[in-house]
């Protein structure tokens, strides 16, 4: 059978359009984990301390149509809905956040839509994470799907923010009291000087560890000499 690009209007039952959302999340996953495995290889080092995958539930995409005003159809939930499909990737430091960034930008098959660097720019809340919209083809036997994955790339100490403050958030509908969206920011500012710090000292570890084995090969070849 000919292989056709189809329209995602032309896949029209929710349990095919949850399968191809599961087959693009392993597509993203494997790919990471192969990044990862290479920069390990070369670099004895993992960008990635983590990977988190997950597919939203069939309530939590209603509640978003809803939110957004739509109704609720396959149709709209293929259309408007970019995160049913989600990646997140931890990692130590923010610097490991822009590498991985790069790598899944140079990836070929991987179509980035659209980038959201809420680093840069941090949400009112406070929030910082750096967005990827990227979609994935998926080889059915006789067609090609393009997949939509969100992925959000942020630090241990960013995820460890954002997942406390989702929760309050959740307790509060949204609607916290003054004080305690004024405290989360807060925190969130401890967050970014705590990754600065860790940051600039992994730096200084490098430096040390590399003075440390010239010193040794200096002793090395005198000693030979
Ligand atoms: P939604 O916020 O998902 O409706 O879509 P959007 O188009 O505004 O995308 P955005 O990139 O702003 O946010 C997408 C996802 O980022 C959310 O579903 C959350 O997982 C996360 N996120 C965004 N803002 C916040 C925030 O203030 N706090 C926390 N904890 N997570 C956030
Ligand atoms: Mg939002």
């Amino acid at each position: 059978m000919e292989r056709v690009i189809k329209n995602y209007e032309d896949v029209d039952s929710w349990k095919t359009v949850m399968f191809l959302y599961q087959s693009a999340l392993k597509e993203v996953g494997t790919k990471l984990e192969i990044l990862n495995d290479e920069f390990q290889h070369v670099h004895q080092y993992n960008p990635i301390e983590h990977i988190k995958t997950r597919v939203k539930t069939a309530e939590s995409i209603v509640k978003k149509l809803k939110r957004y005003g739509y109704e609720t159809s396959i149709e709209n939930m293929v259309k408007y809905i970019n995160d049913i499909a989600g990646v997140r990737l931890i990692c130590s430091f923010t610097s490991d956040i822009y590498r991985l960034a790069e790598m899944i930008g140079n990836q070929s098959d991987l179509k980035v839509l659209s980038i959201k660097d809420y680093i840069k720019n941090p949400k009112e809340s406070g929030y910082k994470s750096y967005h990827m919209l990227v979609s994935v083809p998926i080889f059915l036997s006789d067609s090609v799907v393009d997949t939509k994955v969100e992925i959000q790339i942020r630090t241990i100490a960013m995820d460890f923010w954002a997942s406390l403050e989702h929760k309050i958030y959740y307790k509060f509908e949204g609607n916290a009291p003054d004080y305690i969206s004024r405290e989360l920011r807060e925190c969130a500012e401890m967050v970014s000087s705590l990754d600065d710090k860790m940051l600039s000292l992994n730096e200084a570890i490098q430096t040390c560890v590399l003075e440390q084995e010239e010193k040794e090969n200096r002793t090395n070849e005198e000693s030979l000499s």
